[in-house]
């Protein structure tokens, strides 16, 4: 294995048997913010499911940003219309177990209690997409979602970039530990301003009987620090960028609530996550959570 901090990413050559010792060594990268690269695919997607993603559209619809897999479902949303559900379901389930297996063959500390999550598969070219703003992946950002609250565990997530020729390029900004002392305490001012609002809109969607999903401080301050970096042309421009390529058939893994990122160019990823839980990891002082619980000096769980 070599390291190359500039990079951000720790290569790994070869995936030999993870010894106790070789998986600490892999959850301390990880949660300090590296990222895993593996270029040589370390599990299988036969020809016939890389050829029908490769031959996928996006729908038109504006509110899917990807075609995305529900394992617990067994069910794909995103697609176009005329695509043969039944076998893209089929390939994304395949994708979908071989990462999750693979994933808890490495990394079985976190597979013990993490939560599956979706899966998913981006057939855009990044390159000049046209997105709303906070929906936009060319903007440096860290991973918060909107309906899956986490309550401080862990965005980890496996991607494989299945284009038979182009790399994916990302664009670091450096990871939330470095970018939260600076940025961090502007976000927290600006959404206590907005919460007040927010808590009477929730009220009022409540009483009229829509469901609205329960976020814990931490969820709300992640939420927002997301829309905060992708708003912020400060940090957009002041942000110490590293630029990352993914080359045709990589495979890499990283907590993406840590390490932020844009994409700048690339189609044809797919994309597995996991939800690992805060007492899973080996270093849980590097988590956003108790880093922003050190800068509020307040419980953010
Ligand atoms: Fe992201």
């Amino acid at each position: 294995m070599v390291g190359s901090r500039a990079m951000s990413a720790t290569l790994v050559e070869t995936v030999e048997e993870p010894s106790p010792a070789r998986e600490i060594e892999y959850c301390r990268s990880l949660e300090q913010g590296r990222i895993l690269l593996f270029e040589r695919p370390p599990f299988e997607l036969p020809a016939a499911e890389r050829s029908l993603l490769l031959a996928q559209r996006q729908s038109r619809a504006g509110y899917h940003k990807n075609i995305a897999y529900r394992p617990a479902q067994d069910r794909v949303t995103g697609f176009a219309r005329g695509a043969d559900t039944v076998r893209l379901r089929d390939a994304l389930r395949l994708y979908s177990r071989r990462a999750t297996e693979f994933a808890a063959w490495l990394l079985p500390r976190y597979a013990r209690t993490w939560r599956l999550d979706l899966a998913s598969f981006r057939p855009e070219e990044e390159a000049g997409r046209a997105l709303p703003p906070r929906s936009r992946n060319d903007l440096i950002h860290v991973d918060a979602f909107p309906t899956r609250p986490t309550r401080g565990d862990r965005i980890l997530r496996l991607f494989t970039n299945v284009n038979p020729a182009e790399p994916r390029v990302w664009l670091s900004g450096g990871t939330f530990e470095e970018i939260a002392p600076r940025f961090a305490p502007q976000a927290l001012v600006d959404r206590a301003r907005r919460e007040g609002l927010g808590d009477r809109l929730r009220r009022f969607a409540r009483a009229a009987g829509l469901k609205v999903a329960v976020r814990s401080p931490y969820d709300r301050f992640m939420l927002s620090f997301h829309h905060y970096l992708k708003e912020s042309a400060a940090f957009q421009e002041a942000a110490e960028k590293s630029r990352l390529e993914f080359p045709a058939g990589a495979t890499w893994m990283v907590f993406t609530d840590m390490v932020s990122h844009a994409v700048l160019k690339g189609r044809y990823a797919l994309e597995q996550t996991f939800l690992v839980a805060r007492d899973s990891l080996v270093l849980p002082e590097k988590a956003p959570i108790a880093i922003l619980e050190r800068i509020a000096r307040a419980p953010m769980g």
